[in-house]
């Protein structure tokens, strides 16, 4: 955060204390929906802020991948993020809860998950275990498996380099189906599918039809298997800096930004899948009788290790049917 307080101590001359100008980072490509509502978040700001403050958007992982946004934020060099639940379970294990698999039936049942009480009661751990401020969920709509080999039973993925977001909760679903699993952040993905250095790959609807990994693969195969929480982060350091004001202003708008990203993966998720579907490309659906042993051995260990957040998410889940 860069506030015209810090240059008014050395211009004197200055009434106006409070204007700052922000910063805000994503992996996610421009077109893609966490960037857009970013930008978005950012013109919203600037207009409740009466143009006292302004946010430039950072997408395409240009501050660094997801690791080294954390890291940033936890050292108050950047201001916001929209980042994956994934990467913060890897400070925060009981993120880890989420990716239980099958715990949401359906995208709209995601989205419920995600906003019920006892999601967002995880997030107050977030400024203690790491030093960063959670002021709500989006989401990437559910995970799917695209492969360059077809899948009728799971021995197909047997000893497959399947690309996955690097991640325990998720290489453990992928160990249990006796893939190799090949953990990698998201801007790495296409070139690796493309060059053949794996052969599978866990990804959504949306960056599988807007990042055509399906071109190169034989099969996408929906599943709908885990959930893919997103976070909008503030980090520590710079909201001890703000004023109750800001506080309010600022988690209301970011909060906002990635609460409506769960309404466009549930009106979106379908529209992607078909355009898939329009290009000729197998698309096959995998029930969840596929991944039962996968699923059986992850939540014996995920059970054991982060027992209250799975018991919590699963009532929610229950409730919420
Ligand atoms: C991924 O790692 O697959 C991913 C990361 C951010 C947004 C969507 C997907």
């Amino acid at each position: 955060m860069k506030t015209l307080a810090g240059a008014c101590a050395l211009m004197w001359t200055c009434t106006a204390a409070q204007s700052a100008e922000f910063r805000i980072g994503m992996l996610t490509p421009p077109s893609h929906v966490w960037t857009q509502s970013a930008n978005q978040f950012a013109e919203e700001l600037a207009e409740a802020s009466g143009g006292e403050h302004s946010v430039t958007v950072f997408p395409g992982a240009q501050l660094g991948n997801e690791a080294q946004m954390l890291q940033l934020l936890q050292s108050g060099a950047l201001d916001f993020a929209i980042l994956t639940a994934a990467e913060v379970s890897n400070r925060a294990p009981t993120f880890g809860a989420f990716f239980a698999p099958f715990l949401a039936d359906d995208i709209a049942h995601a989205g419920a998950i995600l906003r019920s009480p006892e999601a967002v009661a995880l997030l107050d751990t977030l400024p203690q275990e790491v030093g960063v401020v959670g002021v709500g969920y989006g989401m990437a709509g559910l995970r799917q498996i695209v492969s360059t080999q077809e899948l009728d039973d799971v021995g197909d993925l047997s000893g497959l380099k399947v690309r996955i977001t690097p991640v325990e909760p998720i290489l453990d679903f992928y160990s249990a189906m006796g893939t190799a699993p090949t953990p990698m952040p998201l801007p790495a993905v296409f070139d690796a599918l493309a060059n053949g250095q794996v052969d599978a790959i866990d990804m959504d609807a949306e960056l599988i039809w807007k990042l055509r990994y399906f071109e190169h693969a034989e099969t996408v195969a929906i599943s709908d298997h885990m959930m893919f929480p997103m976070i909008g982060l503030i980090s520590g350091r710079v909201w001890a800096g703000l004023s109750e004001d800001d506080r309010a202003m600022i988690s209301e708008l970011l909060a906002a930004a990635v609460d409506r990203c769960i309404d466009e993966y549930i009106a979106q998720e379908e529209g992607w899948i078909d355009e898939v579907r329009g290009t000729g490309v197998t698309v096959t659906t995998l029930d969840r009788d596929f991944f039962t042993e996968a699923a059986d051995a992850w939540d014996a260990t995920w059970t054991a290790r982060v027992p209250e957040p799975i018991a919590d998410l699963r009532a929610a889940a229950e409730r919420l049917r």
